[in-house]
């Protein structure tokens, strides 16, 4: 019995009024401004009221609630598990924990949905078979090789003679549902999911527009974080922390006039945050300084030597200068993208824990996950996603590198200048789970608009937990 009362959504379902928005310009202003127009994915505005009401805090620690969300939400949604270029060759596997539960991600043939799931558990004394990925012929069984094919079925037993009660054609090892889209592997635990492709919603439809297929994972990093899962991930769910956290930011990125999107579904919203363009809250701010701004933080635009002339905006010349160098990395032309894709930070959620970002300027992908059965650790890992030529071909892909909880991103090879940003986050994310601790109040008092994406994430998430 668990004890964790979850409230039925329904109290707070989204009124068909429009949330408070910034009197600043809009980003919708803002990209209809840009010499370079943006795709129609990019020009829909979907703001959503979700309500005004706190939202509790022991999600963020309680044991209990964290042992429901196992069984509510772990074990019935899709997850992403690893992309497809991780496991390339028959034989490649991958292994993918999610709290207790741990899976073998197996490519089995040369089909694109040649890839199985295995439970990661021998059928004799439970020991996980494989504690990390590789390429094997056969998943063996480190402590009496028991061993499987990569079919999953039975392949050898030693002392057959001993285990009269073993039905050799029905000892296999049990599956998880397997999916693809984007490049990326999903599994679901629950044999009776709804399909992935309904389960996507939106998403497929949003990004033909940034077709992450023709992309591979270039840099694969994590760290162990002091927080809850659902604390991390909310903190690079909204842009009105930029101001007190990342100041420096400020002059180069429209924070508090972020536009953020819930799309119709329980499982997608969006952020689209634009840069090269000020805070609202520095005013008129000269275009110079934005420029100079942005080539001092963003290693991408440094040493870009670019001035704004009389007439002309930062926001499209540093849209030019990474149209160029899109261009010249690429060995392909890239003049015509539009301003949007170039430079803004255009970032998804996919419930409960994948945030793949669209355009060029960011080719990021977030995943949050529990470390494990603890409440009050999780794992952040950030994927960059670089294109492939064209012919398919890619350099090495990333191996994931998992930094403890007291080290930099920086440790991460590859993180460049998004490290400075994310150790800023880590830091915060500390003192917002020792201070829910402390907390005497029940709940978060959210703003309505900028953190509607996380009002939205938790009535989703209230809404699977409260179905059990
Ligand atoms: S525990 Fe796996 S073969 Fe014995
Ligand atoms: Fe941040």
């Amino acid at each position: 019995m668990n004890t964790v009362r979850v409230a039925m959504p329904v109290s707070r379902k989204p009124t068909s009024a429009s949330p408070p928005r910034s009197p600043a310009r809009s980003v919708q202003e803002i990209l209809a401004g840009d010499a370079n127009p943006p795709p129609p994915i990019l020009q829909l505005d979907s703001p959503r009221d979700m309500g005004q009401e706190d939202v509790s805090l022991d999600r963020y620690y309680s044991k209990a609630w964290h042992d429901l969300e196992v069984k509510t939400v772990w074990q019935k949604v899709w997850q992403m598990a690893c992309r497809v270029e991780d496991i390339p060759n028959v034989g490649d596997t991958e292994v993918y924990d999610i709290v207790h539960d741990s899976l073998i991600i197996v490519r089995t043939g040369t089909g694109t949905a040649d890839i199985r799931a295995y439970v990661n558990s021998c059928l004799h004394r439970g020991t996980i078979l494989r504690t990390e990925g590789g390429n094997v012929r056969h998943l063996k069984c480190p402590v009496h090789g028991i061993t499987w094919g990569l079919d999953g079925k039975l392949a050898g037993l030693p002392c057959t003679w001993d285990f009269p009660q073993v039905d050799r054609e029905n000892f296999c090892l049990p599956e998880a549902k397997v999916g693809l889209w984007g490049g990326f592997v999903f599994i679901n635990f629950d044999m009776n999911c709804e399909p992935l492709t309904s389960y996507l919603e939106c998403l497929p439809e949003h990004f033909k527009a940034f077709d992450l297929e023709s992309r591979y994972k270039a840099v694969h990093g994590g760290k162990v974080l002091p927080c809850n899962w659902k604390l991390a991930q909310e903190a690079f769910m909204e842009g009105f922390h930029i101001a007190t956290t990342h100041p420096q930011s400020v002059e180069y990125t429209a924070d508090t006039n972020t536009q953020y999107d819930v799309f119709d579904g329980r499982h997608v919203s969006r952020f689209i945050m634009a840069e090269g363009v000020a805070s609202p809250a520095l005013g008129n701010y000269p275009q110079q300084k934005i420029v100079d701004a942005i080539q001092r933080d963003i290693g991408f635009y440094a040493k870009g030597d670019i001035t704004v002339g009389p007439g002309e905006t930062a926001r499209e010349k540093i849209a030019d200068h990474a149209r160029a160098r899109y261009s010249k990395s690429s060995g392909k032309d890239f003049s015509k993208l539009s301003t949007s894709e170039a430079v803004d930070l255009i970032q998804y959620l996919l419930f409960p824990n994948l945030s793949p970002w669209g355009g060029m300027a960011s080719p990021l992908v977030y995943r949050f996950r529990p470390n494990g059965d603890n409440p009050e650790e999780c794992i952040m890992e950030i994927m960059l996603l670089f294109s492939k030529n064209d012919d398919g071909s890619h350099p090495p892909v990333g191996k994931a590198t998992i930094v403890g909880v007291n080290d930099s991103w920086h440790k991460v090879p590859g993180m460049g200048s998004a490290a400075d940003v994310t150790d800023q986050d880590t830091d915060n994310l500390k003192r917002i789970q020792r201070g829910i601790r402390a907390s005497k109040k029940p709940g978060a008092t959210m703003s309505v608009y900028q953190e509607s994406r996380i009002r939205h994430f938790h009535q989703t998430l209230e809404a699977y937990m409260a179905a059990s």
